[in-house]
């Protein structure tokens, strides 16, 4: 396993968190490359479970080498917020954690015009996690007004390009929301109190990154959110600001995608989705309020109700072809245990026509009516299961219609939130 990938297919939310603690210990590094405190990763780990945003899931392991690549926005009250949490727990974090000088910065200014910009869209908004994300990404773009974590760490620049950013930023605000103001002053003085606390840990991660390439070290790349939140290939607009199927891991780290051995695409059993958007399988019935309730489907990050749909294959496996993914892994089966029957949806009907394309334009995505495939439920719990042979006949031929549909096999199936709690697949690993 010399370089691994984790990437999600859905809307986000698969439970990455507990595919990368799993594989953590066989590998040296852990990278996370992309997004923000936009993401919620629950890792179970020792006894205790511990929900994590923006710090890859190997500073659990403080033998391990844990990186925050260039591709990450930064809030640093919340990085440190989340690293003070980490330690209180009895976990050390040292020098094991390492933090890209070209990653960006997230200021106050991001989350007060990303309410701004949400509040604009009314009934269409985009149901962001409000974190500033996107309005940082979008200066980050813009190169005109962002800062970096190498400016962050120097005083005089910071200063600098604070007082050259926070006026304009200001005048902005004097038309979009005459009610928020921002002070030089009061941002640089919060900001380099962080810096202070996070100086040491800053360096080019990718020349690092390059370096333990070099000298056979093992990588395992944590993706966040998941392919169909790809700004460039998601549900555009409803997306979130980077590239967060598996074309995110070259720009977010600098580490080439032929250097990466096996990419996994991780997928719930079924389908959720936080934020707006259509979303062809979503059930707005009793089904999808059972699932929510089992599944426990609500925002790590937010707290919001999640909302929840049968499989969609024509949506995941477009996210798998982008990522260009070699297996998948099956999370939450367990999820599904009660229902009489379950479905799988195989192909959508738009406008009268079927296909099993996933559509460019939201508008048609909109339109998609799911054709679904059934199958009877397995009505036994199957959290004991350590086996794929072990599975109840029906719950196993869920998985091979998962599998021939989505044309991947599957390498790990999870059957509950614990380590014990999965089947690895014989001649996968
Ligand atoms: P993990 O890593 C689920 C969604 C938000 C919203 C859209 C844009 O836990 O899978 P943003 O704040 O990123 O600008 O919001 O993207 N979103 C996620 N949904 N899991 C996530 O991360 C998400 N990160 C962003 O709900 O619809
Ligand atoms: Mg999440």
């Amino acid at each position: 396993m010399a370089v691994t990938a984790v990437i999600g297919l859905q809307w986000g939310d698969e439970a990455k968190g507990k595919i990368v603690d799993l594989l953590t210990d066989r590998h040296d590094i852990v990278v996370r490359y992309l997004g923000g405190n936009n993401a919620g990763h629950t890792v179970k780990f020792g006894g205790q479970t511990y929900k994590l945003s923006l710090l890859p899931a190997g500073v659990l392991r403080p033998e391990m080498t844990s990186v925050i690549s260039n591709g990450v926005v930064i809030n640093p009250k919340a990085l440190l917020g989340e690293m003070a949490s980490i330690t209180s727990r009895g976990i050390p974090i040292a020098q094991n954690l390492k933090i890209s000088d070209r990653a960006h910065v997230i200021f106050p200014y991001h989350v007060a015009e990303e309410a701004v910009y949400e509040k604009s869209r009314g009934e269409n908004k985009i149901g962001t996690t409000g974190r500033g994300i996107g309005t940082c990404y979008r200066d980050k773009a813009g190169r005109t007004h962002a800062i970096r974590v190498g400016d962050l760490i120097r005083p005089d620049q910071l200063r600098r390009r604070l007082e050259e950013i926070v006026p304009q930023k200001n005048i902005l605000f004097s038309a979009l929301d005459p009610t928020v103001k921002f002070d030089v002053d009061e941002i640089y003085n919060e900001y380099e109190t962080y810096a202070d606390q996070l100086r040491s840990h800053v360096i080019d991660t990718t020349t690092f990154l390059h370096k333990a390439l070099k000298s056979g070290k093992s990588m395992l790349f944590e993706g966040a959110q998941g392919s169909l939140l790809d700004i460039d290939h998601g549900t555009f607009p409803y997306v979130t600001s980077s590239n967060s199927s598996g074309c995110g891991i070259h720009p977010g780290s600098g580490v080439p995608e032929r250097a990466i051995n096996k990419m996994i695409g991780v997928v719930k059993a079924y389908t959720t989705r936080a934020g707006g958007g259509p979303c062809p399988t979503e059930l707005v019935n009793e089904i999808g309020e059972h699932i929510r309730t089992e599944g426990h489907e609500f925002g790590t990050v937010t707290g919001r109700p999640r909302r929840c749909g049968w499989f969609d294959v024509v949506a995941t496996g477009y996210g798998a072809r982008v990522s260009g993914v070699d297996c998948i892994a099956v999370m939450l089966l367990d999820v599904l245990s009660k229902l009489d029957e379950v479905k799988i949806c195989e192909a959508y009907e738009i406008d009268g026509e079927r296909t099993t394309d996933f559509p460019s334009q939201i508008e048609d995505l909109a339109k998609a009516k799911p054709i679904y495939r059934t199958l009877p439920g397995w009505k036994t719990d199957i959290t004991g299961v350590r086996k794929l042979a072990d599975f109840p006949k029906a719950a196993r031929a869920y998985i091979d219609n998962l599998a021939e549909l989505l044309d991947l096999p599957v390498s790990i199936v999870s059957i509950g939130p614990d380590r014990e709690q999965t089947v690895f697949i014989e001649g996968m690993w």
